[in-house]
C-alpha cells in the first residue's frame, strides 16, 4: 500500500483536504500505483521517459515499488548509490546531521565541509575543493576555472575548449556545449568556442591545440557515450600535449570517480595528474553533492565573487559525502570494485560469446561495464523486458547495456543480473 506524498490534484479520491493559499490541496494517503502514474502524467514536466513503476524503498541493491514488488538494482541511479540503498551508516549520519545543522551560507565555514575538503583532496591527490550540487555544476566550475585562469594571467585570447565526440558533461549551457553528442545541444545554441574531436585520437587533439585553447576536457571512461575506456596511455599523452601547448587538462570524473573503476579516481594509475577534475554522482551515495577539485596552482583562478552557489558545501551534503568516503574505506569498496568488476566482466564475456548474433562484446573498468550489442539493436527497447525479469539497468549510447551497480553489490547479485540479461537476449532476434 502506498504512502504517497501530498499531491496537488483536483480529481484524486481525497481522504483529507486542507487549504494552502488560493489552490486547493488534496492530501491522499491511499493513491494506488496507477493513481500515482496518472498524476505523474498530468503533473510532472515530461522531459523524461520513466518506466511505468513508482519506486518507494530500497535496501542494498534491491528496490521496491509502492506495491512491494522487488527489483535488483544494477544501475544505482546512474552510478550514484555507491554504498547501496539505505546503508545504515549513511542514514544515521544524514539523520544526525539534519538534526544538528543542515545549512549555513558560504559567508561562514562549517566543520563538515572543511573536513570533507581535506578527506576528498587527500583521496583524489589534488589540493583544493569547491563544492556544488551536481555533475553539470562541477563541470560548469571547470569551464569557468579554465577561462578565468588564463584571463587572470592576461592571456585573454585563450577561451576555446577541446572536448570529445560522444562525451557527456551535463545539461547546463556550459556543460552541454562541452557535450559531444549533437542531439543534446540541438536547439539550444552553445557557449562559443568548443571543438570536438574523436575520443582517443591524440593527433586530432594536437592539431587543434592552438594558442587560443584554454583547456582540454575528457572522461577517463566515456560513460553515457557507451562505457568506452580511454585507450592505454591516452591521459598521459593528453597531459604532455596540454603542457606543450600551455592549455589546462580537465577530467570529468563524475561517473568514473569515487571508487567506481576500482581505484579512487579514473586518472590514478595513469602516471599523470590533471589540473582539475569534476566529481559528483557516487560522492553523496544518493545525496546531491558535487565538487570541483584542482591543483594549488589554480587556487587563484576564481577569486572571491567570481563563482559560487547557495547550497554548495552545506553541512548536510558534506556529512553525507564524508560518510560515503568512510564507508568505502571501512568496507574496502575500491579494491572490491576491481575484483567484482573482473567477475562481472567474465560473466558478460561469456554472454557475448554464447550469443554472438546479438552481442558484440563487453568493455569497461571496475564496476562500470557495458555489454555491447550488435549494430541495429537498441538497448533502450530492451530495458522494459529486463525490468519484467526483475533487473534494472540503463543504456549507455544506443547499443551498450550499462552495469553501474552499487559498489556493495555481491558477486551473487551480479550473476543474478547477468542471468536475467542472458535470458532476455536469448529471445532477441538478430538485427
Ligand atoms: C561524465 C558525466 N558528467 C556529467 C554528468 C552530469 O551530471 P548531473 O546529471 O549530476 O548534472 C554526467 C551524468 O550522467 C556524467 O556521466
Amino acid at each position: 500500500m502506498s504512502t504517497a506524498a501530498p499531491l496537488t490534484t483536483a480529481t484524486s479520491t481525497a481522504s483529507a483536504t486542507r487549504s494552502r493559499g488560493p489552490s486547493r490541496v488534496v492530501v491522499s494517503p491511499d493513491m494506488s500505483q496507477k493513481d500515482l502514474l496518472d498524476t505523474a502524467a498530468r503533473r510532472l514536466y515530461p522531459n523524461y521517459r520513466p518506466a511505468p513503476m513508482v519506486l518507494a524503498r530500497g535496501q542494498g541493491c534491491e528496490l521496491f515499488d509502492v506495491d512491494g514488488r522487488r527489483w535488483l538494482d544494477l544501475a544505482a541511479g546512474v552510478a550514484v548509490c555507491s554504498v547501496g540503498h539505505g546503508h545504515p551508516e549513511l542514514v544515521r549520519t544524514i539523520t544526525e546531521q539534519a538534526a544538528k545543522l543542515m545549512h549555513v551560507s558560504n559567508y561562514f565555514y562549517n566543520e563538515e565541509n572543511i573536513r570533507l575538503a581535506d578527506e576528498l583532496c587527500a583521496r583524489a591527490e589534488l589540493d583544493r575543493a569547491m563544492f556544488c550540487n551536481s555533475g553539470a555544476e562541477a563541470n560548469e566550475a571547470l569551464f569557468k576555472l579554465a577561462r578565468r585562469h588564463h584571463y587572470g594571467r592576461g592571456d585573454k585570447g585563450r577561451t576555446r575548449f577541446i572536448a570529445f565526440d560522444n562525451a557527456f558533461h551535463g545539461r547546463t549551457m556550459g556543460a552541454v556545449s562541452l557535450t559531444g553528442t549533437p542531439k543534446y545541444r540541438e536547439g539550444f545554441g552553445e557557449v562559443a568556442g568548443v571543438t570536438h574531436v574523436a575520443y582517443g585520437d591524440i593527433d586530432a587533439v594536437k592539431r587543434e591545440l592552438g594558442p587560443d585553447v584554454a583547456a582540454v576536457i575528457a572522461e577517463p571512461v566515456q560513460g553515457e557515450g557507451g562505457v568506452l575506456p580511454a585507450p592505454k596511455g591516452f591521459l598521459l599523452a593528453l597531459r604532455e600535449a596540454c603542457d606543450a601547448a600551455g592549455a589546462l587538462l580537465l577530467l570529468d570524473e563524475v561517473q568514473t570517480g569515487v571508487g567506481r573503476l576500482g581505484r579512487w579516481f579514473g586518472f590514478h594509475e595513469s602516471g599523470m595528474r590533471p589540473d582539475a577534475i569534476a566529481v559528483a554522482k557516487g560522492l553523496g551515495g544518493g545525496f546531491p553533492v558535487g565538487a570541483m577539485l584542482c591543483t594549488e596552482a589554480l587556487a587563484g583562478a576564481l577569486p572571491p565573487g567570481t563563482h559560487g552557489t547557495t547550497f554548495g558545501g552545506n553541512p548536510l551534503a558534506s556529512a553525507a559525502a564524508r560518510a560515503v568516503l568512510r564507508i568505502i574505506d571501512e568496507e574496502g569498496l575500491v579494491a572490491a570494485a576491481k575484483k567484482k568488476g573482473e567477475h562481472l566482466s567474465a560473466e558478460l564475456r561469456a554472454v557475448a560469446e554464447a550469443l554472438p548474433n546479438v552481442c558484440e562484446g563487453e568493455r569497461g573498468e571496475g564496476l562500470l561495464r557495458g555489454l555491447v550489442l550488435k549494430k541495429g539493436l537498441v538497448v533502450r527497447d530492451l530495458l522494459p523486458k529486463l525490468a519484467e525479469n526483475g533487473v534494472l539497468l540503463t543504456a549507455a549510447g544506443e547499443r551498450v547495456l550499462r552495469f553501474s551497480p552499487p559498489l556493495v553489490v555481491s558477486e551473487a547479485e551480479l550473476s543474478e543480473g547477468v542471468a536475467a540479461v542472458r535470458k532476455v537476449l536469448a529471445d532477441v532476434p538478430p538485427p
